[in-house]
């Protein structure tokens, strides 16, 4: 049985486009059928890094019900020279779709839940995805909110930055704790944390909040490598011997384990 894995944050820009193209390239490299899917309706990224050239539509679409997410997946196996198979679900990144989506009703959101968790059987228990990864967009409005419901694991990105602390803890409590989700928190641009000492390191994660603490499962550095790179290349496969690298690998095997 597959695994769906949901990447969200409070604050905008903490890395979740980023971690779950990285983390669903390396499952795929490693020879796992993966469904990677924007959620991002607000700023779709995933067309950006993969290109897509073959679409007939969006994963809009889907969630309209005007169709099944298997005719809008994009085999984006060949960017991974066929090291596995990697399927991608586009957002319409058109300004009036992006105005269109942020100003749906609640009647509309709970129908699009629905189809979420019938998007989420067709993809794990119908087409036999190994693990669905899907981006969102950060902040707590249904759409993203959604996408964490249907999630098995709800993978939490925040830094270190002292109110994207609090409102992820806050976060974690007032939501995802109602719906007993399973949560696992990747600290990333840790500014200074790759050169810290050990001593360094266990300050920082005791600074955090005792729940927050508990559910860390990987703390990243900042990296003007990544920073710098174009979003077209995949940093997993452009850097694979890269200690970056490494650690993305540490945490797609305690995600794995969840
Ligand atoms: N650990 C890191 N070090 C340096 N830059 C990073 C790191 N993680 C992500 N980035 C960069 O930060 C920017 C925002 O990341 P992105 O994944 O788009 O965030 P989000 O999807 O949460 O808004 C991107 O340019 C990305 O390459
Ligand atoms: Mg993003």
């Amino acid at each position: 049985m597959g695994k769906f894995i949901t990447v969200h944050s409070f604050k905008g820009g903490t890395g979740k486009s980023f971690l779950a193209v990285n983390l669903a390239t390396l499952y795929a490299m490693q020879g796992k059928k993966v469904a990677l899917l924007d959620l991002d309706f607000r700023a779709p990224t995933l067309h950006v890094v993969f290109e897509p050239m073959f679409l007939k539509c969006w994963i809009n679409n889907v969630l309209d019900g005007s169709i099944n997410v298997k005719e809008c997946m994009e085999d984006c196996s060949d960017r991974i020279d066929n090291k596995g198979k990697l399927f991608v679900s586009f957002a319409d990144f058109s300004t009036e779709a992006i105005r269109e989506m942020v100003s749906k009703g609640k009647k509309w959101e709970i129908e699009a839940l629905q189809r979420l968790l019938q998007m989420r059987r067709d993809l794990l228990d119908n087409l036999n995805f190994d693990i669905v990864l899907a981006d969102t967009s950060p902040g707590i409005q249904y759409l993203a909110i959604n996408a964490v419901v249907a999630a098995d694991v709800a993978l939490v990105v925040s830094t270190l930055d002292d109110s994207d602390v609090t409102g992820t803890v806050r976060m974690i409590q007032e939501l995802y704790d109602v719906f007993e989700k399973k949560t696992a928190i990747i600290v990333n641009k840790a500014i200074g944390y790759g050169t810290m000492n050990d001593g360094e390191k266990t300050k920082i994660l005791n600074g955090l909040h005792e729940k927050y603490k508990e559910t860390v499962i990987g703390v990243l550095p900042c990296f003007c490598e990544v920073g710098a790179m174009k979003r077209a290349s995949v940093f997993v496969l452009k850097e694979p011997k890269h200690p970056f690298t490494k650690m993305i690998e540490k945490i797609a095997t305690k995600l794995d384990a969840l």
